[in-house]
């Protein structure tokens, strides 16, 4: 992840209010020192979601979202937390000093105009004379005119200079151009149009820009089917969705998007009506696609391809946005059909059927785990899943669930689950095994004095926490300014560090400190009771005499203490 400078963070905190920012999207009213009010995050209208106007932070009891005031507007528009920082900085007027990070703002910029420029010089093309076979094909596959605009579709003649030359007129070096993915370069040292005779499918991403483009061939012959930008510092494989710029007021308004695989089959799904629809682009779900869809809506339902491939990634989606704390159900299409061909052939209320009608997708995981697998492979699959989900209460929530779908007894998944087999237990060493109170107890403390972890240190406080959750967690604060930490930590972090945080104006921290420290100094002293006793041992079974009085002397001191 990029770095900001945590000056800069602390600016902006200094100069926005972040009442004044959510108070913008939520209806809050006072309750005390608190303002309250429905939950921007998931659907309902009690008022279960805190901003604490004093601390800047922000808590829902509902679902946990949790953060300051640069979560909140990063996770309310999908935007990554530089991104966050950088409107914000604008809107506050705060002069942003980025240590390092992505591409320097001229070249980012200029990227991004090349983009712009060849987004309009392909719509030309499309309207004009060299369009007309393009036309035709949208014709022919049925994509309506209005729904072409809102996605912007163009067409990209089959010529090798037609976009480059635009470029170069409008000042652009070949350099920039093939850094920009939109050309091509050639050994002797010349470029050209990387999309030749294909239509045109630009690519936003959540900030409106448009950052990459995909190209679909007009006929059967001439390379792939689909051609897209290559990766660009623009654009990065996997963390993007198509047409989630098109679709996120939708989302936010009806509380649940459909997730597609294709280009078409997400303008088929708009121009059907389900305008909530967004697409990943022929590649598997990833972390960072999931992450931008939770800053919109907690449910997602699946609609993949009618085929093996298409529910074996409906699987693997699932498991990833349940990890992640979403629900999900899965749509299931009849064999051979994707969702442009359905709705053609059956229309709306035939999808809006198969949505009533769709699967849980625990249900489904577990149903295409049975029929897939032998019972030992079942077992390993469920302790994958379960030690990939990262919320401790949500593993909890899915046990007796898996257990059950899979016909397993639940104490012993439970087991295994906390045991070390399984499969990716190697790959999973961050998952969580349990959550442990004491560990919770000994990082709020460190959560409440940032500025004494030296302290902390002195006392072997990492060695103290019971969990490898808990010092992965002590692992991100400590040293950290406050500043820096929020970014850092998962969904999980996030919720209990603020909860931790809000809870400081209403318990006694200093007496909790002064407890935490006396346990800590009292474990070493048993940790070292524990080491002169074997050591006595030892040297009673060698008949050292002399080191013997010498060990019980420490001892009856250290009782003393
Ligand atoms: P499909 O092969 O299922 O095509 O690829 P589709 O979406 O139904 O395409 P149409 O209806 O024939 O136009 C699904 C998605 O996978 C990606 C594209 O994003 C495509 O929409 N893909 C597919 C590629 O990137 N390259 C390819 O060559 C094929
Ligand atoms: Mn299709």
């Amino acid at each position: 992840m990029a770095r900001v400078d945590p000056a800069v963070v602390a600016e902006i905190k200094a100069r926005l209010r972040i009442e004044d920012l959510v108070g913008r999207y939520v209806r809050l009213r006072r309750v005390g020192q608190r303002l309250v009010g429905p939950c921007p995050f998931h659907q309902e209208t009690k008022p279960s979601f805190s901003v604490n106007p004093e601390q800047g932070l922000y808590y829902c009891f509902g679902c946990q979202a949790a953060g300051d005031i640069i979560e909140f507007y990063r996770a309310f528009h999908g935007l990554d937390f530089m991104d966050a920082v950088v409107a914000l900085a604008e809107e506050a007027g705060v002069n942003l000093t980025l240590a390092s990070g992505r591409a320097k703002g001229s070249s980012r910029k200029r990227l991004l105009e090349m983009q712009l420029l060849a987004v309009q010089a392909f719509r030309e093309a499309l309207a004009g004379s060299a369009g007309t076979a393009a036309r035709e094909y949208m014709e022919q596959r049925g994509i309506s005119r209005a729904v072409a605009d809102a996605f912007a579709l163009g067409f990209a003649p089959a010529r090798w200079d037609f976009l480059w030359r635009a470029l170069r007129r409008a000042g652009f070096s070949a350099e920039e151009a093939v850094q920009g993915g939109l050309v091509t370069p050639t050994p002797k040292g010349g470029v050209y149009d990387r999309f030749r005779g294909r239509l045109m499918f630009p690519i936003w991403n959540l900030t409106g820009q448009v950052i990459a483009f995909g190209g679909r061939a007009l006929g059967e012959d001439g390379g792939p089917k689909y051609l897209n930008s290559p990766e660009t510092p623009l654009f990065t494989k996997g963390d993007h969705l198509y047409g989630l710029f098109q679709a996120r007021r939708a989302v936010g308004a009806e509380g649940r998007v459909l997730l597609t695989e294709g280009y078409v089959d997400v303008l088929t799904l708009h121009q059907f009506g389900f305008p909530a629809s967004c697409g990943v682009l022929g590649t598997a779900l990833t972390p960072e696609q999931v992450h931008r869809l939770a800053g919109f809506t907690r449910h997602v339902d699946l609609v993949l391809d009618g085929d093996a491939a298409g529910r074996k990634a409906a699987c693997r989606s699932a498991e990833m946005l349940l990890a992640q704390g979403l629900s999900c159900a899965v749509m299931e299409l009849p064999d051979g059909e994707d969702v442009d061909s359905f709705l053609r052939r059956y229309g709306a209320a035939a999808l809006e059927d198969i949505r009533t009608r769709a699967v849980d997708g625990v249900d489904y995981c577990a149903a295409w785990v049975r029929a897939q697998h032998h019972p030992a492979e079942a077992v390993a699959w469920a302790v994958g899943f379960l030690r990939g989900i990262k919320r401790l209460d949500l593993q909890a929530y899915f046990l007796p669930r898996i257990a059950g779908a899979l016909g397993l007894a639940e104490q012993e998944l439970r087991q295994a689950v906390a045991s070390g087999g399984g499969r990716g237990a190697a790959a999973r060493t961050h998952a969580p095994s349990v959550t442990s109170q004491r560990d919770r107890e000994l990082l709020a403390v460190a959560i409440w004095f940032p500025q004494r972890h030296k302290d902390l240190e002195a006392l072997d406080f990492e060695a103290a926490l019971g969990t490898e959750r808990g010092r992965a967690l002590w692992r991100k604060l400590c040293g950290q300014p406050a500043e820096t930490v929020l970014p850092r930590l998962d969904a999980g972090e996030k919720a209990f560090y603020v909860q931790t945080q809000m809870q400081a104006t209403h318990v006694d921290i200093e007496a909790s400190w002064e407890s935490v420290c006396a346990w800590l100094r009292r474990r070493r002293q048993q940790q070292t009771f524990a080491e002169v006793q074997s050591a006595l041992a030892a040297a009673q079974q060698r008949g050292d005499r002399s080191e013997e009085l010498r060990l019980l002397a420490i001892l009856s001191r250290l009782q003393l203490q």
